[in-house]
C-alpha cells in the first residue's frame, strides 16, 4: 500500500509557536466608573520567524563530481522517452496535482499554495525504501494528473558507494518522464540540485547562517497570469541553495536568478524552465519551506502559473481585512502608563480616512482597502452620560459591573450555570438620541461620509467577557447592541454586518448559553483568534471552524480564524507595542525589528493566500500623538495600524501586480463558508488535449455527482467560446475567474477556448 495522503494536511497547529502563554494583566484604577478594557486573554503570541525543522541530514560529500553541502540529488534524465504518441485523437487529463514528497512536512511546501487556490492535488509520500508509482494514466487517451511536483528529488542517503539518491528509482523516473510527453504534462521540481542533465552547473551551495543572497524572478514570460514582478529580490535566508549558471541554453531558459552575495561576485542561476525533447519541467535550485517562509510563499506562484498554465479549477484573491475592536471604549494604557487610558478622536479618525485613499491611490488596479470597525455602544453612553453628569440625559445610565474574574483560556461553561452581572435597572434598551448625540466621537461616527468610508461590525455592547457569562447577560450584549448601532445609524452604513459579532477578547465560544444568545439575535459568523488551536479547524486552514456542542456548547456557529499582530490593544505608540512585544513575547529590538517582524509573517499569510483578518485595536490608530516612522525612505507621522498597512502592503505591490481588496465580515466569512463547501463537492477540472496540435482545446468542470453548494471557480489564461450565463469575475490584472454553479445531470459543463492554449 503507497502511503496516499489526500489533501488537507494542516501543519498549523505545528507551527505555532510553543512559547509559554504569558498574560497581562494591568491594575485597575479603583476609581473608574467606566468599563475599561483592562484584560484580554488573546495576548498576542509571537509569530517568530524561524527555519523550519531540518528533517534530512546534511549530505556534504560529492555530488555530480563536486564537493558541495547539499541534501537534494541533481534530476537524472537518462531515461529514453518516446516520441508523444499521435495515434490518439485526443486525450482527457485530470488537473490534479501529484506531489511527491520525503515527508508531509516537506510536502506541506508544495501543497500548501494549491490549497490556497483551492486546486486539487494529491500527496504521495515516498519513504527510502520506494514506493509503487500511483497509475499516472489509466489508458493511452486518459490521464490521472494534470501536473507532478517532486520535492527534493525524494532523495535519500543509502550510504556506502550509492550515497544519495532518489528514491525514485530510474524506470520510475523514465515512466513519469513518458506519461508527461504523453499527456504533454508539466513537473514542477523544488529543491534540486544543479546538474548538466539540467543545462546547468552548480558553481556552489549557499549560504551559512547570517549570510544573504536575494533571489529573484527574472522572467515571467512562461508564467504571465502568475501576476509576479520581476526584479524584485527576496531573502534566502535559511534556504540553502545552489547558485548555477546555465550550460546549454536550448535545453535551459532560467526564470529566476540569485542576486551578489559573500563568495558569489556576479548573479547566478536560481531556476531554469526545461524543455528536452518536449518534456517540461521548472526546476528550482532552492529549497522551499512555506510554513515559516514568506520568500517560499511568493516563489511558489510561479510554478503553480506554469505548472497549470495558469488553467485551473481554484481562485486567488488577496484580502486584507484589518479589524479595529473597542470602539468608543476606553483603553489603559500598558507602558508608560501613569494610569493611563487612550481614547481615539475624530481627529485620528479623519486621518485615517484620508489615508485609506492614499493607500488605495497606491495598490494595484482594481484594489479596495478600508478599515473595518468593531463598535461597543455602552462605550457612547458612557462618555455622553459623562459629558452631561447634571442633566442624567442618559437615565438610568451606562451598564456598569464590577471586574470580571478570568477564566481559564479554553474554559467550558456548563449550562445554565454563571450568576448575572448586569444590573437590573433596564430589561430592554433605555436610551434615546439625545444621550447618544452627547458624545463628539458619535457625531463625528453618525456623518455619512465618515461612517460609510469604514465597514462595522458589533463587538458586543459592554464588552463582558462571555466565558462564564449567562444566557441572559450575552442576550442584552448583543441585543442592546443592535439597538444602539440601528439608533445611531451604524447599522444603515454602506458596509455593515448584521451576522457578524467580534466576541469580547474571544471569549464565550465554549459557552453553550453564549453561542445561543448569539444565534437568538442573528448572529451566527464570528472570528476566533490563530494563535488559539482550539478556535482553528484541524482539518483545512482554509476552512473556519463549525462550533458543536460537544466542543462549544452550541452547534452551528461559524468561527472564521484571525491572525493576531505584535500590534497590541492597549498600545498606542510604538514605545509600547514594543515594550509588551519584548516582556510578553520573545520579542528583541526596536519598533523598525517589530515592523520587519509583521511585514514577513503577514506577507506570508497573504502571499499563501489566507484570507483571515488581521485583529487590531482602537488604541493603534492614534494619530494625533504617533511618532515619525520611515518606510522604504518615506518619513511621514504614521499611526501603528498605518505602519502595519504600510509595511505589509507596500511589500506585496513590490511583488505582485495583484489587486488588493477588503471584504467586510459578513462578507468574509461567506467566503470561508462557500471555500468550505466547495472543497467538500471535490470539485476537478478534466482538460481536453489534442496531440497533434499540441493544445488544450477546453476543458470540463466536474464534482462529486456533478452538483455543488457553493460555485466552484474555474481560472482561465484567455477567453473562452462562451461563459454560459456563469458569474465571471476579473480585476484589475487579475486573470478571469468563470464561477461556476454545478446543479447535476448529464450535461457536462466545459469551456472552450478561442485561442486553444499551446502545451
Ligand atoms: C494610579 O492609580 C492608583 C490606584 O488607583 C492610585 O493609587 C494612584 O494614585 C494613581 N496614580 C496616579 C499618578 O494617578
Ligand atoms: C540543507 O543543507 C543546508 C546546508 O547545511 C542546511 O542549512 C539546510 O538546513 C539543509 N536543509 C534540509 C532540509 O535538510
Ligand atoms: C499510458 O499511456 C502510455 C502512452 O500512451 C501507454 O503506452 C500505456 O499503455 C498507458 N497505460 C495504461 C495503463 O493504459
Ligand atoms: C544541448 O542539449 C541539446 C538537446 O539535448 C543537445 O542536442 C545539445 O548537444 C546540447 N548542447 C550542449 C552544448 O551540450
Ligand atoms: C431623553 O432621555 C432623557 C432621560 O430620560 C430625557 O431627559 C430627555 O428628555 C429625552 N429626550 C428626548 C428627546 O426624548
Ligand atoms: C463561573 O461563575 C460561577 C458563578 O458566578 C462561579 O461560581 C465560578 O467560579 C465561575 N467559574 C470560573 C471558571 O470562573
Ligand atoms: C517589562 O520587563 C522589564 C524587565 O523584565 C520590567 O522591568 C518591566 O517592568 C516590564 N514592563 C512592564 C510594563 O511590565
Amino acid at each position: 500500500m503507497k502511503p496516499v495522503f489526500l489533501l488537507c494536511v494542516s501543519l498549523l497547529p505545528v507551527l505555532i509557536n510553543a512559547l509559554a502563554r504569558s498574560r497581562v494583566l494591568i491594575p485597575l484604577p479603583i476609581a473608574t466608573d467606566r468599563i475599561e478594557v483592562h484584560s484580554h486573554e488573546h495576548v498576542p503570541r509571537p509569530n517568530i520567524l524561524r527555519a523550519g525543522p531540518n528533517p534530512m541530514p546534511l549530505n556534504s560529500g560529492p555530488v555530480d563530481g563536486r564537493s558541495i553541502p547539499h541534501n537534494t540529488t541533481s534530476a537524472t534524465t537518462t531515461a529514453a522517452v518516446k516520441a508523444r504518441e499521435l495515434l490518439v485523437a485526443s486525450t482527457k487529463v485530470q488537473s490534479t496535482v501529484l506531489i511527491l514528497a520525503r515527508d508531509t512536512l516537506s510536502a506541506y511546501s508544495a501543497s500548501s499554495g494549491l490549497n490556497g487556490y483551492g486546486i486539487p492535488f494529491e500527496v504521495v509520500v515516498v519513504p527510502q525504501t520506494g514506493i509503487t508509482l500511483p497509475v499516472l494514466n489509466s489508458s493511452s487517451s486518459a490521464g490521472n494528473y494534470g501536473a507532478i511536483v517532486v520535492v527534493s528529488e525524494v532523495s535519500y542517503n543509502y550510504g556506502g558507494t550509492l550515497g544519495f539518491q532518489s528514491a525514485i528509482t530510474a524506470a520510475q523516473w523514465a515512466q513519469i518522464y513518458q506519461y508527461q510527453v504523453s499527456f504533454g504534462v508539466r513537473a514542477v521540481r523544488l529543491d534540486v540540485f544543479p546538474s548538466t542533465d539540467l543545462g546547468v552547473t552548480a558553481i556552489g551551495g549557499c549560504c551559512n547562517d547570517g549570510v544573504e543572497q536575494l533571489i529573484q524572478i527574472s522572467d515571467t514570460s512562461a508564467f504571465p497570469t502568475s501576476g509576479l514582478k520581476v526584479g524584485a529580490g527576496v531573502s534566502t535566508q535559511g534556504l540553502w541553495h545552489y547558485p548555477a549558471t546555465i550550460l546549454n541554453a536550448t535545453i535551459a531558459t532560467p526564470f529566476a536568478t540569485f542576486g551578489p552575495s559573500a563568495g558569489f561576485p556576479a548573479s547566478s542561476v536560481a531556476g531554469v524552465i526545461n524543455n528536452i525533447n518536449d518534456r517540461q519541467q521548472m526546476v528550482f535550485f532552492i529549497g522551499f519551506a512555506t510554513e515559516w517562509s514568506s520568500t517560499s510563499n511568493y516563489l511558489q506562484h510561479a510554478w503553480i502559473h506554469w505548472a497549470t498554465r495558469g488553467l485551473y479549477a481554484g481562485y486567488r484573491r488577496i484580502n486584507l481585512n484589518t479589524q479595529v475592536d473597542d470602539m468608543f471604549l476606553e483603553s489603559d494604557i500598558y507602558y508608560p502608563a501613569i494610569n493611563r487610558t487612550f481614547i481615539i478622536t475624530p481627529t485620528d479618525l479623519d486621518q485615517h480616512i484620508a489615508w485609506m485613499d492614499s493607500v488605495n491611490s497606491r495598490l494595484p488596479a482594481g484594489s479596495n482597502y478600508f478599515i473595518e470597525v468593531g463598535h461597543n455602544g455602552n462605550g457612547n453612553i458612557e462618555t455622553a452620560d459623562d459629558i452631561n453628569a447634571n442633566e442624567r440625559i442618559c437615565r438610568p445610565g451606562p451598564i456598569e459591573y464590577g471586574d470580571q474574574i478570568d477564566t481559564a483560556l479554553e474554559f467550558q461553561k456548563p449550562l445554565g450555570t454563571g450568576t448575572d452581572i448586569w444590573p437590573t435597572t433596564a430589561t430592554t434598551y433605555p436610551y434615546n438620541v439625545t444621550c447618544t448625540a452627547g458624545d463628539l466621537l458619535m457625531n463625528w461616527w453618525s456623518q455619512p461620509s465618515n461612517m460609510n468610508a469604514y465597514a462595522h461590525v458589533s463587538h458586543t455592547f459592554t464588552h463582558e467577557d462571555e466565558n462564564n457569562a449567562t444566557f441572559a447577560d450575552v442576550n442584552r450584549e448583543i441585543s442592546w447592541n443592535q439597538a444602539w448601532l440601528t439608533q445611531v445609524g451604524i447599522a444603515s452604513a454602506t458596509k455593515w454586518s448584521p451576522k457578524g459579532l467580534i466576541p469580547p477578547a474571544i471569549t464565550g465560544l465554549h459557552n453553550g448559553d453564549a453561542l445561543r444568545a448569539w444565534q437568538t439575535n442573528g448572529i451566527v459568523q464570528v472570528v476566533g483568534d490563530n494563535t488559539r488551536p482550539a478556535l482553528m479547524n484541524t482539518q483545512n486552514e482554509f476552512w473556519p471552524l463549525i462550533t458543536t456542542v460537544a466542543d462549544n456548547g452550541f452547534a452551528g456557529i461559524q468561527i472564521s480564524p484571525r491572525w493576531a499582530t505584535n500590534i497590541y490593544y492597549n498600545c498606542d505608540l510604538p514605545i509600547c507595542t514594543v515594550q509588551e512585544w519584548i516582556n510578553t513575547s520573545a520579542g528583541n529590538g526596536d519598533w523598525y525589528a517589530l515592523l520587519d517582524l509583521e511585514q514577513a509573517t503577514n506577507t506570508r499569510h497573504l502571499l499563501g493566500l489566507h484570507r483571515d483578518p488581521f485583529m487590531f485595536h482602537q488604541a493603534n490608530l492614534n494619530y494625533v500623538t504617533a511618532d515619525l516612522t520611515t518606510i522604504n525612505g518615506v518619513t511621514a507621522k504614521l499611526s501603528m495600524l498605518q505602519a502595519w498597512v504600510e509595511v505589509v502592503t507596500q511589500e506585496m505591490v513590490r511583488l505582485t501586480n495583484w489587486p488588493i481588496i477588503s471584504l467586510k465580515h459578513d462578507d468574509f466569512s461567506v467566503e470561508f463558508s462557500n471555500r468550505m463547501t466547495r472543497d467538500q463537492c471535490v470539485p476537478s477540472l478534466v482538460y481536453s488535449v489534442d496531440p497533434a496540435a499540441k493544445t488544450i482545446t477546453d476543458v470540463t468542470v466536474t464534482a462529486n455527482g456533478n452538483t455543488c453548494g457553493a460555485e466552484i471557480p474555474v481560472t482561465v489564461p484567455g477567453p473562452v467560446t462562451d461563459t454560459q450565463g456563469f458569474r465571471t469575475e476579473q480585476v484589475g490584472s487579475d486573470p478571469l475567474t468563470i464561477w461556476v454553479t454545478l446543479t447535476g445531470g448529464a450535461v457536462l459543463t466545459s469551456f472552450t477556448f478561442i485561442a486553444p492554449i499551446p502545451l
